[in-house]
């Protein structure tokens, strides 16, 4: 098979930044609670004229010029995301005409393990020989489906978009395995109700607010502590390297405990982790390639690295992928 590889990385988050001590005036919460309990200080919201693709876009600009690319070589557009500017068109067709691309562009919906169901699909259509790269970004404006009177899920959201290119590398380099896992048993543990064909909007259904996120987080929780360290353990296992190997760990940004679990049943130091829940809190699709932007903007990837991607999420679902940089 060809080897595809990442070509660039690119990230936008909005400038606005919410912090704990200002949730604190909006619910009965405080920041030693939300610190401790999910390690998030501060995370960032769209303006209000800003909408998924605009954040998409702006990573997306990055992301090719990053790769050494410009826009009319970009072959395919995917974007993971639950927060589309509309049902339809699809924020990939919108992110499209934005860019000046000309290419098949298509939305994926994986909520937070969406980014990783994108690279996977992305890297199978290269791998098939039916395109040469594609643009996969994950962008979320989960202000706008998060409910700020519910303090159980409020302080955990954010809004930001990255986005990569991927394409053909040389060989030994490139994803090395992907697992892609999914349980729809769990569906109704993290949804939005409200707004799709079972449920259409009524004033009925914005009274019970069912228009924004419902989460049963503690029963996440213990699936998330479950899932982000087996699913990383079968990535690696597959690519057939060991625990050791991993340089970097690139893990979806949820919870911090969330996290130290999986570094732990991994048994890599926190060092080996990019962390930056702090800043950003939960933006679903858009954590890990934020996160990867990061990584490669902080000079914490060398050639020849191995990073292990991995996230989890609504659905419920999961995905992990190793990968030699
Ligand atoms: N401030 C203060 N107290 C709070 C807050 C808050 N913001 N939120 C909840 N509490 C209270 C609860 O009411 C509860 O009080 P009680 O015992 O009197 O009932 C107490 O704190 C403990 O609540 P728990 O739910 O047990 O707290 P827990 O330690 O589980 O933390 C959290 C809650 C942070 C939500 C955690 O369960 C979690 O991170 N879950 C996973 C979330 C996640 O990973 N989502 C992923 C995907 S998101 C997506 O796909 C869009």
């Amino acid at each position: 098979a060809i080897p595809v590889g990442i070509l660039g990385t690119g990230k936008y988050v909005p400038e606005r930044v919410l912090t704990n001590q200002q949730l604190e005036q909006m619910v009965d919460t405080n920041d030693e609670w939300i610190v401790t309990r999910t390690g998030i200080k501060e995370r960032r919201l769209a303006a209000s004229e800003e909408a998924t693709s605009d954040l998409a876009y702006k990573a997306a600009q990055q992301a090719i010029v990053n790769a050494g690319l410009t826009v009319e070589d970009i072959e395919l557009i995917i974007v993971a995301t639950i927060t589309p500017d509309m049902l339809f068109p699809s924020t990939a067709c919108i992110v499209q005409e934005k860019l000046g691309a000309t290419c098949p562009a298509f939305d994926l919906s994986a909520a937070c393990s969406g980014f990783i169901y994108s690279l996977a699909t992305a890297n199978g259509l290269i791998q098939s020989g039916l395109y040469k790269n594609a643009l996969v970004i994950g962008a979320e404006t989960l202000s706008r489906i998060t409910d700020y009177t519910d303090r159980n899920t409020c302080i955990l959201f954010g809004d930001g978009a990255g986005a990569v290119v991927i394409g053909e590398v040389p060989a030994g380099r490139g994803f090395q395995s992907f697992v892609l896992g999914a349980d729809g048993k769990g569906g109704e543990l993290l949804k939005v109700a409200g707004g799709g064909s079972r449920k259409p909007a009524t004033v009925e259904t914005v009274t019970n607010r069912e228009h924004s996120i419902y989460m049963a987080g503690n029963e996440v929780f213990k699936f998330a502590v479950r899932i982000m360290g087996s699913a990383a353990e079968e990535a690696i296992e597959k690519a057939g390297l060991s625990k050791k190997d991993i340089d970097l760990l690139v893990p979806h940004q949820a919870n911090i405990r969330i996290i130290q679990s999986a570094l732990n049943r991994l048994e890599l130091t926190e060092d080996k982790a990019l962390i930056n829940i702090d800043q950003y809190g939960n933006m679903s699709a858009a954590s890990i390639p934020v996160a990867l932007a990061e990584a490669v903007e902080q000079g914490r990837v060398k050639e020849g690295d191995a990073l292990c991607l991995v996230g989890f999420g609504g659905g419920l679902t999961w995905g992990s992928t190793v990968l030699k940089w």
